[in-house]
């Protein structure tokens, strides 16, 4: 089922979302729903938040396959980036965001099984913007809108 994506303005983009104690069928179908709403909105990502569930799930496209990550956590991160990023929840705006490059973060699948895993790069990127979503953080709430001398 196509679920409506939430847009700034609405609080629950802003709480800050619970950590899922039970991967069962309601979290699945949560999944399935938003990996529907995902690819009908031609995302790479989205977070539980973003389609009023304040629950640390997220989606991610990765090459053009779909994977969920419950309760994600990052563990290291290393490495600096700066791209133009943007959100579902934020539409017709794209803002220059500072990220790790590479990143280890665990996460459970939807057998409930914690896994680490590796990420660099755009998927690095998108996994961290998720992340942020499950804290209540937007890319306005972290863009650079003024670049300073040679400090970038
Ligand atoms: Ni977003």
């Amino acid at each position: 089922m196509i679920l409506e994506i939430r847009k700034i303005g609405d609080p629950v983009l802003k709480q800050k979302a619970q950590k899922v104690d039970k991967v069962d069928s309601k979290i699945k179908r949560l999944v399935e729903d938003m990996i529907e709403t995902m690819k009908f909105a031609n995302g790479v990502g989205l977070a539980a938040p973003q389609v009023g569930e304040p629950l640390r799930v997220i989606v991610v496209d990765y090459e053009n396959k779909p994977i969920a990550f419950i309760n994600p956590e990052i563990l290291e991160a290393e490495g600096e980036t700066i791209d133009l990023e943007g959100c579902l929840s934020v539409p017709g705006i794209e803002l220059k965001i500072k990220r790790y490059e590479r990143i280890v973060f665990k996460a459970q699948d939807l057998n409930g099984k914690v896994k680490k895993y590796r990420a660099k790069g755009l998927l690095a990127r998108v996994i961290q913007h998720e992340i942020d979503h499950l804290d209540g953080v937007l890319i306005v709430d972290r863009g650079i809108t003024e670049e300073v001398g040679n400090n970038i």
